[in-house]
C-alpha cells in the first residue's frame, strides 16, 4: 500500500456535519430535560442590596431560582492544569459582589426555556454601585506574574547599550483591541444525574479527562461517576478547554433538583461569561546596524486581566524565538478591569506579539532600506535564546524564501503608493509566522474486527481541526490498511486519556500513541500484518484483537527547543476616497514537520488567515464607559469577516519530520496560522499608502 500520511483525505466527520448528523451539546434528547436560563448582572462594580425572586417563582413551570442566598454546593477546585482547572476562578453565586456586567447572578429553571427566560427577566435586584474601571489608560498596571510558571520579565545583555549602537532604530507602541472567540455553536451544556451520584455532562471540551476530573472535584463526586460526552465541538479557539461558572453552576443545580438540566447560554451572555483576548498595548524598541545587524529588540506589553482571575496574554513568548540579539529584553504588565475573564484564544500572546515585532520588523526594514524578507533572513536565530537550545528540524528560511519566490517578491514596487489598479492603491506586505510544538501524553485503544475494520479509540477531541482524520490516516498507514476501513471514537470521558486539543498539540499528542496502539494490537495478536490478524479472526472465530497503548514527553525538550514556523505574503488594495481596505491575495508557506493531512493541514492554515483578516480589519469588542457592558453582542454587532472579505488562500508545507519531538515528527498546526496575519496586512497597507497604521483593526475611518 502506498503511503498515506502527507496525502489529501477529505474529513471522517464530514458528511456528519454537512448532514446534521453530528450531535452537538445541546442537541441530545433527554426525557424529563427542564431548562435553565441565567440572570446576569447589569452593572459591572458594586454588590446587590437585595435581590427579590418572588415574581419569578409564581410564575407557572417554574421549578427553582438559586441565587446567591441559596447557591447551590460548588467545592473549590485545585485549579492547576495537571488536575482541575476553571476558567474563572471566583465559584458562582459565591457572594453579593459584582465584579464585571453580564455577571451570573441567579440562575432560573423551569420547563421549558421560553418560561425559564421570562422568569429571569422578573429577578428584581437592587445594587449599590462602586465606580468602575473598563478604560485601560486609567487603570493600574502592575508587574505581572509568572505564566505557566514563567516570569513574564527576562533579559539579555544591556539593550540600552544596544540601541546606542544602532544606526536604526524603532520605538514604536502597538495597539490591539478585545476580541472575542465567537465559535459558531454557542455554550451549552446538559446535566442528566443518576442515582448513586453518577453524573452525564453533555459538554462541548477541548480536554475532556480534565473536564472530567474537574467536574469530579467541583461537585465532590468521585472522578469515574463523571462521564463528559463531547464528540463533536462547532468552534472553540480556546474558549472550551475548561468549565465556565454557568457551567459549573448548571452541574450543581441540576443535583439539587434532581432533573436533567439543559443550559444554553446567549450570544449576549457569552460576550461576559465565556472568555475574551485581552486588549494589548506593546512598545517595541529594536535597534539596527547599517547593515542590518539586529543590536537590541525590547518588548514591554500591557494587557488587563479580571478582577476574579489573573491571565496575562503572554506576547512575549514571542520575542526571545524569532531573531538573534545579543541584547533582549521582555517585560509584562498587567492592570485588573472590571471586565469578564480573559483567556486563551487562539495563539494567545503570539497572535498579538507577532502583530507588534512583525510590524516593528517592517519599519526598520524601511528604514535600513532593505528587503524586510532579507532583514529576517539575516537575523535568524539557530537557538531559542531563552531557553538556550537549538531548534529542532527550523525551515524557517525556506518559508521566507519559498515565499517570496512563489509570491514573485522581488517585483515588489521600491517605494510606497507607486501601484495603482482599478482607482485603488496596491501594496504588498509580508510578516513571519511561529507557534512552538507542545505535546502531551496522550493513550489509544485500537481494535481490530473481524470484518478487516479497526476501531480508533481515545477520548482527545476534534475541535474542528481535523483530528479524526488525522487518527484514521496514523492508523490505516501504521496498520496498512485503507483509511476507509479505520472507524475513530473520540470525545467521551470513557475512552482512554488523549490529553488536550489546545495549544495545538493535539496530533502531536494523540499521532505517536495512535501508532503505538496499532503496534501493540499486532503484538498482541502473535502477527506481523493487519491481514494477518484479520485471517487469524476469520480462523479462530474469534470476534476482535485489542490493545491501549500510550506515548508521552521524554527528555527530548532537555536537548532541543520545538518551534513552527512560517511566512505570509499579501496584496491589499485600498479606495482612499471611502477608507475601504481589501485583502486580495495570499500566500502563507509553513514549516510544521510531519504534515499528516495535507487538505486538513492547509485549512487550519487557511482558518488562521481567515481571523487573522478578520482581526486585522474588523475585529474589536468595546465597553460602555458608564455601564461597562460590552456594546458589541451578538454575531451581528460584533464585526468579523465573510466569505466576501477573503480572497483565495494558497498554502505551501515546507520542512521535514521533526522526529526529534516524537515519532510521528508531527508538531501541530492548529494556531500558527494567525500569527503574522495582521502584520502582513499592515505592512501591505503602509507600502500601498505610505502610512503606517499601529492600531488594530484598520478599520476605514484609520484609512481616509
Ligand atoms: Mo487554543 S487558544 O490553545 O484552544
Amino acid at each position: 500500500m502506498s503511503q498515506i500520511i502527507g496525502t489529501s483525505v477529505s474529513r471522517k466527520d464530514g458528511i456528519a456535519k454537512v448532514t446534521g448528523a453530528a450531535t452537538y451539546s445541546a442537541e441530545y434528547q433527554l426525557a424529563n430535560l427542564v431548562h435553565g436560563y441565567l440572570v446576569t448582572a447589569t452593572i459591572a462594580s458594586g454588590e446587590i442590596r437585595s435581590i427579590d425572586t418572588s415574581k419569578a417563582q409564581e410564575l407557572p413551570g417554574v421549578i427553582a431560582v438559586f441565587t446567591h442566598l441559596n447557591a447551590p454546593k460548588v467545592f473549590k477546585p485545585t485549579n492547576n492544569f495537571a488536575k482541575s482547572k476553571i476558567y474563572e476562578a471566583r465559584l458562582p453565586l459565591s457572594d453579593n459582589q459584582i465584579h464585571y456586567a453580564g455577571q451570573i447572578i441567579g440562575l432560573v429553571v423551569a420547563d421549558t426555556f421560553e418560561r425559564a427566560r421570562d422568569a429571569a427577566s422578573r429577578v428584581l435586584v437592587d445594587y449599590s454601585t462602586q465606580p468602575l474601571v473598563i478604560d485601560a489608560s486609567l487603570a493600574n498596571f502592575k508587574e505581572a506574574p509568572p505564566h505557566f510558571g514563567e516570569e513574564m520579565k527576562f533579559s539579555i545583555g544591556d539593550v540600552t547599550k544596544g540601541m546606542e549602537t544602532a544606526t536604526a532604530k524603532v520605538v514604536e507602541t502597538y495597539q490591539t483591541e478585545t476580541e472575542l472567540h465567537a465559535p459558531m455553536e454557542p455554550h451549552a451544556i446538559i446535566v442528566d444525574w443518576q442515582e448513586g451520584d453518577g453524573v452525564t455532562i453533555y459538554e462541548h471540551s477541548q480536554f475532556v479527562l480534565g473536564s472530567q476530573r474537574t467536574y469530579a472535584e467541583l461537585l465532590g463526586v468521585p472522578t469515574e461517576k463523571v462521564r463528559i460526552i463531547s464528540p463533536y465541538i462547532g468552534g472553540a479557539f480556546g474558549s472550551k478547554g475548561f468549565p465556565w461558572s454557568h457551567a459549573v453552576l448548571c452541574a450543581a443545580a441540576a443535583k439539587q433538583i434532581q432533573r436533567p438540566l439543559k443550559l444554553v447560554l446567549s450570544r449576549r451572555q457569552m460576550t461576559a461569561l465565556t472568555g475574551h483576548r485581552s486588549e494589548t498595548e506593546q512598545t517595541i524598541r529594536l535597534g539596527a546596524t547599517a547593515d542590518g545587524t539586529i543590536t537590541a529588540i525590547d518588548h514591554e506589553v500591557k494587557s488587563v486581566t479580571s478582577p476574579v482571575e489573573v491571565f496575562t496574554e503572554p506576547c512575549t513568548n514571542i520575542t526571545p524565538v524569532m531573531y538573534k540579539t545579543d541584547n533582549l529584553q521582555i517585560m509584562q504588565e498587567l492592570a485588573v478591569m472590571n471586565v469578564g475573564v480573559p483567556t486563551f484564544m487562539r495563539a494567545p500572546g503570539e497572535n498579538p506579539g507577532m502583530w507588534a515585532l512583525e510590524s516593528a520588523m517592517d519599519e526598520l526594514a524601511w528604514s535600513l532600506k532593505i528587503d524586510p524578507v532579507e532583514l529576517r533572513l539575516k537575523n535568524e536565530t539557530k537557538i531559542h535564546q531563552r531557553k538556550n537550545l537549538p531548534f529542532s528540524a527550523k525551515h524557517f528560511a525556506d518559508c521566507l524564501k519559498v515565499g517570496s519566490q512563489k509570491f514573485a517578491w522581488k517585483d515588489r514596487a521600491k517605494e510606497p503608493r507607486e501601484v495603482h489598479r482599478d482607482g485603488k492603491l496596491i501594496g504588498w506586505g509580508m510578516a513571519a509566522s511561529t507557534f512552538p510544538g507542545l505535546r502531551g501524553a496522550a493513550s489509544v485503544k485500537v481494535r481490530l474486527l473481524k470484518d478487516g475494520t479497526a476501531h480508533v479509540l481515545t477520548a482527545g477531541n476534534d475541535i474542528g481541526t481535523g483530528a479524526y482524520t488525522v487518527a484514521a490516516i496514523v492508523a490505516a498507514e501504521t496498520l496498512q490498511i485503507p483509511v476507509e476501513k479505520i472507524r475513530v471514537e473520540l470525545g467521551d470521558s470513557r475512552l482512554p486519556d488523549g490529553g488536550m486539543a489546545g495549544g495545538s498539540m493535539m496530533s502531536a499528542s494523540m499521532a505517536p500513541a495512535v501508532m503505538a496502539a496499532c503496534q501493540e494490537v499486532l503484538k498482541q495478536a502473535g502477527v506481523e500484518t493487519a491481514q494477518e490478524a484479520f485471517a487469524l479472526l476469520e480462523e479462530t472465530g474469534g470476534a476482535a484483537f485489542e490493545a491501549t497503548a500510550s506515548s508521552a514527553p521524554g527528555e527530548e525538550s532537555k536537548k532541543f527547543a520545538f518551534q513552527s514556523w512560517g511566512a505570509h505574503f499579501c496584496e491589499v488594495a485600498i479606495d482612499e476616497s471611502i477608507g475601504r481596505l481589501r485583502v486580495t491575495r495570499w500566500l502563507s508557506v509553513m514549516d510544521i514537520g510531519q504534515v499528516i493531512n495535507a487538505k486538513t493541514a492547509a485549512s487550519q492554515i487557511r482558518g488562521g488567515v481567515i481571523m487573522g483578516i478578520s482581526q486585522a480589519l474588523m475585529e474589536e469588542c468595546q465597553f460602555d464607559p458608564n455601564i461597562g457592558y460590552p456594546v458589541v453582542y451578538d454575531l451581528a454587532t460584533y464585526h468579523y469577516a465573510a466569505h466576501a472579505d477573503i480572497p483565495r488562500i494558497d498554502v505551501i508545507f515546507v520542512g521535514e519530520p521533526d522526529t526529534n519531538f516524537n515519532p510521528a515528527g508531527v508538531r501541530g498546526v492548529g494556531e500558527i496560522g494567525i500569527t503574522g496575519v495582521s502584520a502582513a496586512i499592515a505592512n501591505a497597507v503602509y507600502h500601498a499608502t505610505g502610512r503606517r497604521l499601529r492600531s488594530l483593526p484598520l478599520t476605514p475611518d484609520k484609512l481616509l
